[in-house]
């Protein structure tokens, strides 16, 4: 075996930089060495992933320390207190100390709950990030922020603690249903509208080549989403001012998931409808125009990703969950909106009137 991987990029954060892998078939010839301190490992994994990858991964990392496993049931419900104080009770019964690191392996709501548990474990320990989902390879896994959901709100309990490295094993994807490979998508998507207009453009040109999950193109639309991702969370690791762009339809589309107590849409199908919602907005102040929006439809419709706000959601019942996100500040909900394609911003004007005139439209 040959553990000469490199990375494909470093995040850059003061004495917290790590490694971010991207490859096909990379997992197994990456040099874990570097980065366990102790002998002992935690795998915590759900009830999907365990019986396809668990094996393989187990096999790759008890070359280098005592590997034990836990195995959650998969879904956002599972991302709670309760299934947080489960990790914490092995680690304990178990006597993992603070040189022992967490390995989450799945989608975002493992690399969520394992970071967050690395984080308060013994007041902090490593874990290292190995991502199943699109939606993880391109976002959650990379940044640092970790948590759970609360019944009255997404991620609302939660710290930033950066893992010691990710690695995106592209072949990993084939475990993805095609709905949750879309919903990964609305996240690459995502990337493009908010900062690099010709990233956007070859996404809207390679939607074929994305769809049949062409390897080549998922290594472009991979590496450069989060090379994205890294430059924002490297300028802003604690969200207090660009960082928050990353957010782009996350306001709205974090409101849908908690009305829908997460068993509706998947996130990045909320996160489909949310940019929609900040792209209409964008529009009403004259920033981007119908045929952006046109444009932007089509291209999720073409992931069979979901355009429309579901039925029995009001503007009442909008305000009322956006109201609760963590981006109001001082009683104004701070939406992100697109000056243009490839340009985001934070509006900080009162938007009450906006979302009103918005939410009019719906
Ligand atoms: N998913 C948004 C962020 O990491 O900031």
């Amino acid at each position: 075996m040959k553990l000469n991987v490199k990375p494909s990029l470093v995040v850059s954060i003061p004495k917290r930089s790590y490694p971010i892998f991207v490859g096909v078939d990379i997992f197994e010839n990456v040099d874990y060495s570097q980065f366990f301190i102790g002998n002992k490992a935690l795998i915590v994994t759900d009830d999907h992933i365990a019986p396809i990858l668990l094996d393989r991964v187990t096999k790759t990392l008890s070359k280098f320390a005592d590997v034990d496993f836990l195995i959650l049931k998969s879904g956002e419900t599972s991302k709670n207190m309760e299934t947080l104080s489960r990790i914490h009770s092995k680690l304990i019964e178990n006597n993992f100390d603070r040189s022992s690191t967490l390995i989450a392996l799945g989608g975002g709501v493992i690399g969520d709950i394992t970071g967050f548990a690395a984080a308060t474990y013994q007041r902090g320990i490593n874990y290292i990030q190995l991502p199943t989902t699109l939606l993880a390879q391109v976002d959650s896994s990379v940044g640092g922020k970790t948590g759970v959901n609360h019944p009255l709100g997404k991620n609302m309990i939660g710290a930033f603690h950066q893992p010691l490295a990710v690695v995106i094993d592209i072949s990993f994807l084939s475990t993805l249903s095609d709905r949750q490979y879309c919903s990964g998508v609305a996240e690459v998507i995502k990337y493009g509208l908010i900062k690099d207009k010709d990233f956007y453009s070859w996404l809207i040109e390679n939607i074929k080549m994305l769809k049949c999950r062409d390897h080549s193109a998922l290594i472009t639309a991979v590496e450069a989403s989060i090379q994205i991702k890294a430059a924002v969370v490297a300028a802003d690791e604690r969200e207090e001012n660009i960082r928050a762009i990353l957010n782009f339809g996350h306001t709205f589309g974090h409101a849908i998931e908690s009305f829908q107590r997460y068993e509706g849409f998947l996130h990045g199908e909320a996160i489909s409808v949310g940019m929609i919602l900040a792209m209409s907005a964008s529009g009403l102040l004259g920033q981007t125009s119908d045929a952006d929006l046109d444009l932007l439809t089509n291209a999720l419709q073409q992931f069979e990703l979901p355009v429309n706000v579901p039925k029995d959601m009001t503007k009442e019942i909008f305000l009322d969950y956006m109201d609760r996100d963590k981006k109001v500040l001082d009683g104004n909900i701070r939406l992100i909106l697109l000056k243009s394609i490839g340009h985001a911003y934070l509006e900080s004007t009162e938007t009450k009137p906006l979302l009103d005139k918005l939410f009019k439209t719906l």
